[in-house]
């Protein structure tokens, strides 16, 4: 049977609690303490069945009027608290522009420059006392200038040596700096004297000490009488500057088709021999491919591995390092 007072009382009660009610969560069970399953008012409709089948229409009516208006209230309520929600997130979100600017990017103080950066500056510094000019040449290089004009045609076996990312319109990411000689010859008159410092790349399985992207320093002076001894007084002079003191070093012969001889100039580091700086005489025919007489003019040039040199001056045990972009690695040369 379904007591009327009873009915009644659900009601009031409901109107009351939904009142009082503040919290969405709060909300929600009052509901399915009314409406669900179990609810007090499911429980009173599913009476209706045992109601005498002459009452049954009317007290179906008034349950089903009661449902309804829980429904509403409840409905209402839920609007009001969802929107009270909204503005107190809309609130508390807020973005005072007129707030002084915080430290830029995650919150980690003013940036600082690359360990790359720092050394590369510093060793530009250093040629710029030595008379020598900094130049730069494109990363998206010609074959021509990459290989050919460096006196290593087509079929040299050289090529080989260095892996090269070629695009599909047949240019090349430079895989040397000595891919600014020929440029630097064309556009410069002898005497000169120039370093260019950039980012080269090769197609290498990367590891702790290889990556596809490095940074090497390409340096050249082309004047009268330039001999072998010019070559290791420069290189000498350089070493000292960037060490700091008198460097033990050696030579020995090594192989490069722009450079006649050509060396391989080691450091004695850390108590062994660090290959550091291939050098050599420049080779006539890269001289006459720069449209400079070679029985006029003579130079040398050196290949300076600016990863490297950052590596062994900061102890840098990982080449990946250098271009991972982790702020853990970067902040400590802040
Ligand atoms: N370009 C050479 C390389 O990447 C390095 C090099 C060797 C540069 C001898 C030079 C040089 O200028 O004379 O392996």
């Amino acid at each position: 049977m379904i007591d009327a007072a009873e009915l009644d009382q659900v009601q009031a009660d409901s109107a009351r609690e939904i009142a009082a009610c503040s919290e969405l969560a709060e909300l929600e069970s009052l509901r399915i303490s009314l409406l669900g399953k179990k609810g007090r008012l499911t429980v009173l409709m599913k009476g209706l069945k045992d109601v005498e089948p002459d009452k049954r229409k009317e007290v179906g009516a008034q349950l089903n009027a009661a449902k309804v208006g829980v429904e509403g209230k409840l409905a209402e309520k839920l609007q009001e608290l969802q929107s009270e929600a909204l503005n107190k997130r809309l609130a508390s979100e807020a973005i005072d522009v007129t707030l002084p600017v915080r430290s830029p990017i995650l919150n980690t103080g003013p940036g600082s420059l690359h360990p790359l950066t720092r050394v590369q500056e510093d060793l530009e510094r250093i040629f710029e006392t030595l008379g020598f000019s900094v130049v730069d040449g494109p990363e998206l290089e010609q074959e021509y200038y990459n290989f050919d004009a460096l006196n290593i045609p087509d079929s040299h076996p050289a090529r080989d040596m260095q892996d090269t990312i070629w695009t599909k319109e047949g240019t090349l990411l430079r895989t040397q700096t000595s891919a600014i000689q020929v440029r630097a010859l064309e556009r410069l008159k002898p005497p000169l004297r120039i370093v260019a410092p950039g980012r080269c790349f090769r197609y290498e399985r990367m590891d702790a000490t290889h990556e596809h992207t490095f940074y090497q320093m390409e340096g050249m002076m082309v004047d009268r009488c330039v001999t072998v001894g010019n070559l290791i007084y420069f290189m000498k002079t350089l070493l000292r500057e960037i060490f700091g003191s008198e460097q033990k070093i050696r030579l020995r012969p090594g192989y490069f088709p722009f450079v006649e001889p050509g060396f391989e100039l080691d450091i004695w580091f850390q108590g062994r021999w660090l290959e550091l700086l291939p050098c050599g005489l420049v080779h006539p025919k890269v001289l006459e491919y720069g449209g400079i007489d070679p029985k006029e003019w003579q130079g040398f040039a050196f290949g300076l591995g600016l990863s490297r040199l950052v590596m062994s001056r900061y102890q840098i045990d990982d080449i990946r390092h250098l271009q991972g972009c982790d702020l853990r690695f970067l902040q400590q040369f802040s």
